[in-house]
């Protein structure tokens, strides 16, 4: 998230931030940090929310924010579907209990070895967003049946996901017809507005070129079933955070949705972030510190290499917490790695530190274990616990 901006009053009560503090105490009895605690009642509770905002979506839980055993078995015991991008991600959910129907495998550009194995593990939905990887498919799963993404504005989302992906959405039709002709079922239309997207105008314009493509197709003969509304759902990040609202962007979206489609299309959704992000709570501890440039440095044994890895390749930013109270300095925290580009903030306002004491990140169950290395340094990534 580049950038935050702040309520004057925080909205968290301090009973909240206790709650937290007093969990991450416990676990200290028995963890050794850095630890990542998933909480599954937080798990539950963004499904549910989900379920409850958006009740005509069904939810594919988009595994790749965090591929965790645990994490997919809570989703599979809730009915979520799921949204793989490999056949690696797909054997995984499978493996753990979801059903192959229940399974999208959402990623463009497909290895022809992993459609086989769509085929032979009966996933059958995919998406596509150009004519060579029809090709592909029609040869290796002639019964798959298909969506096209397309292109959509992705304006200020945090990740931009059309830079890389996405049919021009003019060209739509044409590839459904295509898939037809190759004997594939197409079944509608697909889009990801980015990650972290607080932006609602991107959900209603996508909706509205989506469902222009349904009427062409209806008119054609060949009505559509299913629209995928993708990911993009965002979640917050800092306590006093604001222009965050899922409850009012989903109440626009499911009105978009029903103004604009016949009520037999099928609505799915591709989150990720949103249904893992804030139950992710890091606890990492100092383990050394200096005084340089006339600040302090702190070394935590956590960095830019393991969970922290969001702060690179998902663009974002994390409020960083201590259990010790006391006067604020402007202060700077780096990871455990003998690499400079291993820093996590210059100017972060934290009490005088001390080796053991705890610096912890809420909100960071999403993109922060799923990319970090395996050991950079010798260093491992953080493990999850389940609580
Ligand atoms: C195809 C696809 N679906 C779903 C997602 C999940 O997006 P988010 O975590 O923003 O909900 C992504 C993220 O990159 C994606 O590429």
């Amino acid at each position: 998230m580049n950038q935050v901006q702040l309520h004057s009053k925080p909205q968290k009560s301090k009973t909240h931030i206790n709650g937290v503090e007093n969990l991450i105490r416990q676990m200290l009895k028995k963890q050794r940090a850095p630890f990542m605690i998933i909480r599954r009642c937080v798990l539950e509770r963004q499904y549910r929310r989900f379920r409850k905002c958006l009740p005509e979506v069904t939810p594919y839980y988009a595994i790749k924010a965090n591929p965790h055993p645990s994490i997919v078995k809570t989703f599979v015991k809730l009915g979520a579907n799921f949204d793989v991008a490999s056949a690696a991600e797909m054997k995984q959910v499978i493996r753990l209990g979801a059903s192959p129907g229940k399974v999208i495998f959402a990623n463009t550009i497909k290895t022809e070895a992993d459609i086989i194995t769509a085929r032979r593990r009966r996933v059958r939905l995919m998406t596509f967003d150009n004519e060579p990887e029809l090709y592909k498919i029609a040869k290796q799963y002639p019964k798959a049946h298909v969506l096209v993404r397309i292109k959509v504005a992705n304006e200020g989302s945090v990740i931009e996901l059309s830079l890389k992906f996405g049919a021009d959405p003019e060209h739509a039709f044409f590839l459904l017809k295509k898939a037809k002709a190759l004997g594939l079922k197409p079944m509608g239309v697909s889009f990801h507005v980015g990650s972290q997207s607080t932006n609602v105008e991107n959900y209603l314009q996508a909706i509205e070129i989506s469902a222009g493509i349904f009427k062409e197709a209806k008119k054609s003969g060949m009505p559509l079933k299913i629209l995928d509304i993708g990911g993009g759902f965002p979640i917050q990040h800092f306590d006093n955070e604001i222009g965050i609202n899922f409850e009012r962007m989903a109440s626009q979206i499911r009105h978009q949705m029903k103004a604009l489609f016949d009520r037999n299309v099928k609505f799915m959704a591709e989150p990720g972030r949103f249904l893992v992000g804030p139950a992710g709570i890091l606890v990492t501890q100092v383990i050394g510190r200096t005084f340089r440039n006339n600040k302090n440095y702190y070394y935590l044994n956590e960095g830019i290499y393991g969970a922290f890895s969001g702060m690179v390749f998902d663009h974002c930013k994390y409020e960083f917490k201590t259990l010790r109270r006391g006067q604020k300095f402007l202060s700077a925290l780096a990871g455990p790695t003998c690499d400079s580009f291993d820093t996590l903030a210059m100017n972060e306002e934290v009490p005088e530190l001390y080796v053991g004491d705890v610096v912890y990140v809420k909100n960071i169950g999403a993109y922060s274990t799923a990319s970090a290395t395996m050991g950079f340094n010798g260093f491992p990534p953080a493990k999850i616990v389940m609580v």
